[in-house]
């Protein structure tokens, strides 16, 4: 399918766990439409290849990887420095590192996989954005993207960490959209259905069947389905939307 056109010339951003799975898509789609980007990742080799391979976009200068654990602030602050020191400023910043955890009913969910889904998923991106988001002031710009899921909005039996965590991130995504609403500084999430990734392997067949049975077009998503419409909300001319959660789930969501 032939690919619009989406003005991100002389933009720079970062997409974290940008090394695999969407993230990746989502940094292939941004800086094939003209961002510098910086990959946030935890996996040293999949970062590696994947900037090896986004380098072959627009050549080297415009993907740098930078190792960095979003759960972590003081490993945040640090990618936050790595970035800016390669590019100079952040305009974009895409939320999307995540697990899955594991597929068993909320009374059966071990405590420290609740913790380490929760710490991922939301405080991950509640720390990215606080890193970030006093620059964006400075300059009166920015697009923020937080990946949340239809498990957000619907609650998916079995995950019950990841669907809070979802629904949290589609909360601090609401929340942030009004502090910033008088700024020229937008956040939005998407809300994807089920689009088949490496984070497939972290779950049970029978919870990936569960969510293929959700989505009325009867197929996956496509990771170049997801890295198009976040190029769109990354873009200057996608201004008066904020505070916002944009559907990806094949007619699943209903509202
Ligand atoms: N694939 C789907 O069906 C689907 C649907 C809805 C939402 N999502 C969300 O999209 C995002 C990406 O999922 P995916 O399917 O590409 O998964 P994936 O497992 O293929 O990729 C996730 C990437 O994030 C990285 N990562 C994990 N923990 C990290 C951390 N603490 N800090 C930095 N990087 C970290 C991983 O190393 C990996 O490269 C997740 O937030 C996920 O919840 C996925």
């Amino acid at each position: 399918m032939a690919r619009n056109s989406i003005d991100l010339a002389g933009q720079n951003g970062l997409v974290t766990g940008g090394a695999a799975g969407l993230g990746y898509a989502i940094a292939e789609r941004l800086i094939e439409s003209g961002a510098r980007i910086a990959i946030w990742d935890v996996n040293q080799k999949a970062l590696d290849e994947a900037t090896a391979k986004l380098a072959k976009i627009r050549g080297k200068d415009a993907v740098t990887g930078v190792i960095a654990d979003v759960s972590e602030a003081a490993s945040v602050d640090a990618a936050v420095a790595a970035t800016l020191k390669s590019f100079g400023s952040i305009d974009i910043v895409v939320n999307n590192a995540g697990i899955s955890g594991p597929n068993v009913p909320t009374w059966e969910y071990p405590i420290e996989e609740w913790r380490k889904v929760i710490k991922i998923n939301l405080s991950g991106a509640f720390l990215v954005c606080r890193a970030v988001i006093p620059g964006m002031r400075a300059k009166n710009y920015g697009r923020i993207v937080n990946v949340a899921s239809v498990a957000g909005k619907e609650g998916n039996p079995n995950a019950p960490a990841y669907s809070a965590s979802k629904a949290g991130v589609i909360g601090l995504t609401k929340t942030l959209g009004k502090e910033l609403a008088t700024t020229g500084i937008t956040v939005n999430c998407i809300t994807p259905a089920a689009v088949r990734t490496a984070i497939f392997d972290q779950m049970t067949q029978a919870h990936v069947d569960f969510m293929l049975s959700k989505i009325p077009m009867n197929r996956f998503g496509q990771p170049e389905e997801i890295g198009a419409m976040v190029a769109w909300l990354c873009s200057a001319e996608c201004s008066f939307s904020t505070g916002a959660v944009f559907d990806l789930s094949g007619g699943r969501a209903t509202y």
